[in-house]
């Protein structure tokens, strides 16, 4: 009987694959480490190709595991969001790097672009805001500077991670789901299209762009793995989290805290407008009819604990973060700024840079690593009161991602966000959310309330501290914050 569901989930660092049953339990994880290209500063590229083969040799690994294609029913897709492709309908190749969602490179236009007063046409459209981070300025740059794109014709096609891999399991189907294509600031995020205006302002070839679909469905079949299997679902992370998670009614509230930090709200069926520098994106999409939600995008949270490790080899691992964390009975004075790709929500400072201030003779390393993970509650709750301005106050705080297995990172949530935190048992609930759309476009479950059955058991993490030191915090954290965005 072929009831499994095989869910690819391609993230920044690292490309995996998993294998679900129809209740939930996770079968079988395989994953691989993506090269991250840092050519110069403010620049961050992948190997589209490196991706490809990497998903390809992972997903036949769980395959096997599964018993063979034929034990597969469906497959479902979620993958890092805004970061570009471009590559050659006839041979299938990458013919440039893929820009990647943290690049930095087109911050000069899109700074001109809101100089010349663009911003609230593209905000009321899109959802969005002028900031290198969505697609439209990366491909409107790489259609200038890297001319074998513009030589390449009718031949080029243009796709976010997710367009890219289906391409190559299908052998040509040049699709992406409305979610993915939301965070493109090409699309019109009430009519679920491309819009002429917005391909002009960024100069992307309109041409190149994939059809824009459901996220649940019968999309097309690879043949990849020995029999037959269809691809029934697709999202972009945040938003398959959301679905992982459950909030699918208003107002329920999940935040991801992976490479970045990802906030959002469900928001039904009209787009949400936001005052406060929030971005308003669809949830999903399910027969032609969308979901919107709410959404604060921090560009830096697992990234930072990976960067202590890898740059500055203040740790051996990223668990370690916990025991320095609890070793010392505050921050000290120290607080961490984590603006290492600029800052996103609400700041949205592109060229703001990192810092590390309060230091002092008696600052030790466990200091240094506390404030980072402190800087994770700190830009929350930046986003709770965002959030609170534009009208919707989190009752509740659905979190997951690689980061919140810390414990004392989740009560410090808790406590910094004065709202009870909630965290499934089993956290990996982006690819979750991808299993539950194929489940639901391959006839498994008839909608995603019935697919919600996925979803297992939680613990509560509850507020326990004083007014007063969650107060003394936040004031540091505004001082540090406010000094960065000064200098940037
Ligand atoms: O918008 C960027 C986001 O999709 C990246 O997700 O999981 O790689 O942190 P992740």
């Amino acid at each position: 009987m072929s009831d499994l569901i095989l869910v690819i989930d391609e993230g920044t660092t690292s490309t995996r694959a998993m294998l679900f049953a129809p209740d939930g339990k996770c079968l079988a994880t395989e994953a691989a480490e993506l090269t991250q290209h840092y050519p110069e500063a403010g620049r961050v590229e992948h190997d589209a190709a490196e991706i490809w083969d990497k998903t390809l040799a992972v997903s036949r690994t769980v395959v096997e595991r599964a018993g063979g294609a034929d034990k597969i029913a469906a497959i479902g897709i979620t993958n890092q969001r805004e970061t570009v492709v471009f590559w050659d309908r006839g041979t299938g190749e990458p013919l440039a790097p893929a820009i990647v969602w943290q690049d930095r490179r087109t911050a000069a236009i899109c700074r001109d672009l809101k100089e010349a007063g663009n911003e609230p046409a593209v905000q009321a459209k899109t959802g969005l805001l002028l900031d290198p981070y969505f697609s439209g300025s990366k491909i409107g740059w790489a259609m200038r500077n890297w001319p074998q794109l513009r030589e390449a014709g009718d031949r080029l096609a243009i796709g976010t991670i997710e367009s890219w891999l289906i391409w190559k399991l299908t052998g040509g189907l040049h699709i992406t789901d409305a979610t993915n294509a939301s965070r493109t600031a090409l699309m019109a995020i009430g009519s679920g299209h491309w819009d002429d205006g917005l391909i002009e302002l960024f100069g992307a070839p309109g041409a190149a762009l994939p059809e824009i679909v459901d996220c649940a469905g019968s999309f097309g079949v690879t043949t990849l793995f020995g029999a037959p299997i269809a691809i029934c679902g697709i999202a972009g992370d945040q938003q398959s989290a959301t679905i992982g998670q459950s909030c699918l009614a208003p107002g329920e509230t999940k935040a991801t805290f992976g490479t970045g930090a990802f906030v959002l709200t469900q928001a039904g069926a009209t787009p949400p407008v936001s005052r406060n520098r929030l971005l308003s994106t669809i949830a999903w999409q399910l027969g032609g009819r969308r979901a919107y939600a709410l959404e604060g995008s921090v560009f830096v949270a697992g990234s930072l604990i990976q960067w202590l490790r890898d740059a500055l080899a203040l740790i051996g691992t990223a668990q370690e973060t916990e025991a320095l964390a609890r070793s010392v009975p505050d921050n000290g004075g120290v607080y961490c700024v984590p603006a290492l790709s600029g800052l996103g929500a609400p700041w949205w400072e592109a060229d703001a840079r990192g810092a590390i201030s309060g230091l002092s003779f008696s600052t030790g390393r466990a200091h240094i690593v506390r404030a980072a993970l402190e800087s994770m509650a700190h830009q929350a709750h930046d986003l709770k009161t965002a959030f609170a301005a534009d009208g919707v106050d989190w009752k509740l705080l659905r979190i997951d991602g690689g980061m919140v297995a810390n414990d004392w990172m989740a009560q410090d949530l808790a406590d910094m966000l004065d709202v009870s935190v909630e965290r499934p048992k089993f956290a990996e609930t982006t690819a979750l959310g991808a299993a539950m759309l194929a489940g639901v476009g391959s006839g498994l479950f008839r909608d995603l309330n019935e697919a919600a059955v996925m979803r297992g058991a939680v613990e509560t993490f509850e507020p326990a501290i004083p007014d007063e030191r969650r107060d003394a915090r936040l004031a540091g954290w505004r001082h540090a914050v406010a000094s960065v965005i000064e200098s940037a």
